[in-house]
């Protein structure tokens, strides 16, 4: 509860005596797991970080479709080619229900995909890799929405009303797409040559890492988190969630026949979790910074489509114009 955290020395979190009679309504539910809803009052803090988180996911799941786009035409079968297509339009529709969320908070879309185009707001850092080959598909399904699953599965339980039906919708789908990552890696391992296992292993040993990264800093360098679990817009921290994904993602890899890089990856029979090494922070904050592999890549492929996109947007906005005109008249 809101009250332990404070006792547990979180440092900018205001008491209950300290709050306004307003914020301590507000804390009372969340802390009573009452689902805050946009009509409702709240700490402009607490709708800030939501806009701030909600619209940097959307803007994940519409850079996240880059990746993947870049092979459906390149896709080994008929099959997986319409399984790579599903895919990235769920992505798509994924941003949608985000970007709709994000709204309900009194955010604009145009503003805020602008600032990811200038480069103010983040997306997953998962995204500013390469694609290289086909077993890279396999990695991205099973390891980034296997990573993704972990994370969005706690996050239905989230405190804001929109974000946590959103999150209901998207992972019925996400499950999906971590299956037939598994399943083409699987495909590969089983009736590959050796050359196509070596891509399996090759494609794990790019993506592990990245992977891992996605979950964030560890909790006690992430600026957000502390306000963020008081508030219950996240419901575990981004260590917590991280050992959660290795934990059921090692069983996998190792079904699989393959190994991840970290030579200190082990079973701890005390802990009943497995210890792991140290992530290479100085590679995810560049990332953060826009020196990955792809970051320029990816935000000029979306900037090129948002602006060849407009006359669609145009055309749209004109028909609804024209239709309601026309309900007026009627
Ligand atoms: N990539 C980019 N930025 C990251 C990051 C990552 N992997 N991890 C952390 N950050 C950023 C945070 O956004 C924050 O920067 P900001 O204050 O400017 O926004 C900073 O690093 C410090 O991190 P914190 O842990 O303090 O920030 P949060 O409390 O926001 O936690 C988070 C980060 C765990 C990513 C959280 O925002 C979250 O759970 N977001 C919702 C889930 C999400 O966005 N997932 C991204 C992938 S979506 C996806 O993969 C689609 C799938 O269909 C393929």
């Amino acid at each position: 509860m809101y009250a332990q955290l404070v006792e547990t020395g979180a440092k900018r979190l205001k008491t209950m005596e300290e709050m306004s009679p307003e914020e301590r309504e507000f804390q009372e539910k969340v802390d009573a797991e009452t689902k805050i809803e946009p009509k409702n009052w709240m700490p402009e803090g607490y709708r800030k970080t939501l806009v701030r988180q909600i619209s940097q996911h959307a803007h994940s799941e519409v850079v996240g479709m880059l990746p993947e786009g870049n092979w459906v035409t390149r896709a080994p079968t008929l099959k997986r080619k319409l399984q790579l297509m599903a895919k990235i339009q769920d992505e798509a529709g994924h941003g949608l229900y985000l970007y709709s969320a994000m709204e309900t908070l009194g955010a604009d879309r145009d503003e805020e995909i602008e600032k990811l185009h200038q480069g103010k707001a983040k997306y997953s850092s998962i995204f500013n890799y390469p694609t290289l080959n086909w077993a890279d598909m396999g990695a991205v399904g099973w390891l980034v929405d296997g990573a993704a699953i972990v994370n969005q599965v706690v996050l239905q339980r989230t405190s804001y009303g929109p974000y946590s039906r959103a999150m209901v919708r998207i992972c019925k789908e996400e499950s999906f797409h971590q299956r037939q990552g598994y399943q083409i890696l699987l495909d590969m391992m089983r009736e590959g040559t050796e050359e196509q296992k070596a891509m399996v292993q090759d494609a794990i040993n790019r993506l592990w890492w990245p992977s891992l990264m996605m979950f964030g800093p560890h909790d006690d360098e992430s600026p957000n988190s502390q306000q963020s679990m008081a508030w219950k817009i996240k419901r575990k921290s981004n260590d917590e969630l991280r050992q959660m994904f290795i934990d059921q993602t090692v069983p996998q890899l190792e079904f699989l026949g393959c190994t991840a890089p970290d030579p200190d990856l082990k079973f701890n029979e005390e802990t009943g979790h497995y210890d792991f090494g140290e992530i290479d922070w100085q590679e995810f904050y560049d990332v953060l910074k826009g020196n990955g592999p792809c970051n320029r890549e990816r935000i000029n492929t979306r900037k090129k489509a948002i602006d060849e996109g407009a006359w669609v947007r145009e055309a749209a906005v004109a028909y609804a114009k024209k239709q309601k005109q026309r309900a007026q008249a009627a």
